[in-house]
């Protein structure tokens, strides 16, 4: 871990804020809380310290891992959501800010739009986290990229992962798997239908970034050459938090093509291992599920088939493990005295 790196009161709000070693030192603080938690040997380094999570949209895994993460490390968390607190109809995300900012040392927001959290970082005299916008998910990052480095078996520096997101691309994942690994200076494929891609100023940061990191780009609409040789498959589902029902006709069209099954892993190669960020949609035993085999006739789901998704080459479960590891790194980086 590089000891000249010093995070403390900083925002965690998106992956293009923060320099290669920054991202490097997160991942690896995670990995050594990790193994500490594993030994019974954490030490509590947030004593006392408080947590606001704002989530206008729902949650498990982030949830669950900014709560328990705070507890571990001794300290508290108090949830805030639209319909049970004044945010947004009665009470503007500048006043919100000023007023958490006074009682925690810290706050973390869920919700769509990116300018949001911006302005809640903006009035906040305290850390702002970004748990998940329409534009970036970053915590999801720091998960993403210690579970490939604990999943390479020749021991990677991140610089050497690769790896292929295909999907809806335009959206958070595809987004921050594009610029994070450009960051990092990985191999980055981005595979979708063109009308999918990231906005173009989006690949225009990417390719800034590989410029300086060594980082390779490639965002392509053809899947079997995509994915080949590479490490890491990673997928999302197909309509995200936030968009209307009826989008999924038209998204469904554009995307069966880049569905996850045996015959896209087989063209990776032996070596590639399955990710996602989840939930995904890969049977019928949910509401949505169930929407896609009844109007659709997607009888096993949509992004990825169970038959993958429940494979060996699956380390879905181990990513929302890190989920987290990951997210009390950030929270012991920017809010503890001491590392
Ligand atoms: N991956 C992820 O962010 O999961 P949740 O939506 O359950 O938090
Ligand atoms: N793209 C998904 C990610 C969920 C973690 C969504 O925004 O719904």
């Amino acid at each position: 871990m590089d000891s000249t790196i010093d995070l403390r009161g900083r925002d965690f709000l998106a992956e293009r804020d923060f320099t290669a070693p920054e991202l490097n030192y997160l991942i690896d603080l995670a990995s050594t809380l990790k193994r500490e938690r594993q030994r019974g040997a954490e030490r509590q380094r947030l004593a006392g310290r408080g947590i606001a999570l704002i989530f206008e949209k729902t949650s498990t895994r982030t949830r669950i891992a900014f709560e328990a993460a705070i507890a571990h490390q001794g300290g508290f968390s108090t949830i805030l959501d639209s319909t049970s607190s004044q945010i947004g109809h009665k009470e503007s995300i500048a006043d919100t800010a000023r007023v958490l900012s006074r009682v925690y040392d810290g706050i973390e927001f869920r919700g769509s739009e990116h300018a949001i959290v911006e302005a809640l970082a903006e009035y906040a005299e305290v850390p702002v986290f970004n748990g998940l916008t329409d534009t970036w998910h970053p915590t999801q990052m720091l998960a993403d990229f210690l579970t490939m480095r604990e999943h390479s078996t020749t021991s990677p520096t991140t610089k050497q992962l690769s790896y292929a997101y295909v999907g809806d691309a335009r959206h958070n994942m595809g987004n921050s798997l594009l610029v994070t690994g450009a960051i990092l200076g990985a191999d980055v494929r981005i595979i979708a239908p063109k009308s999918l891609w990231p906005r173009q100023e989006i690949q225009d940061l990417a390719r800034e970034r590989a410029r300086d990191s060594g980082a390779q780009i490639t965002i392509t609409e053809e899947i079997s050459e995509g994915v080949a040789g590479v490490n890491f498959v990673h997928t999302d589902v197909w309509v995200s938090m936030g968009e209307p029902k009826e989008v999924w006709a038209e998204r469904i069209d554009q995307l069966l093509p880049y569905r996850i099954d045996t015959t896209v892993m087989q063209a990776a190669g032996p070596q590639a291992k399955f990710m996602h960020c989840l939930p995904a949609f890969h049977d019928t035993n949910t509401g949505v599920g169930r929407m896609l085999a009844e109007d659709f006739g997607l009888k096993e789901g949509a992004e990825v088939s169970s038959e993958v998704f429940d494979s060996p080459a699956s380390i879905v479960f181990d990513e929302a493990e890190n989920r987290l590891h990951t997210i009390k790194a950030v929270l012991v980086a920017t809010m503890a005295d001491k590392v």
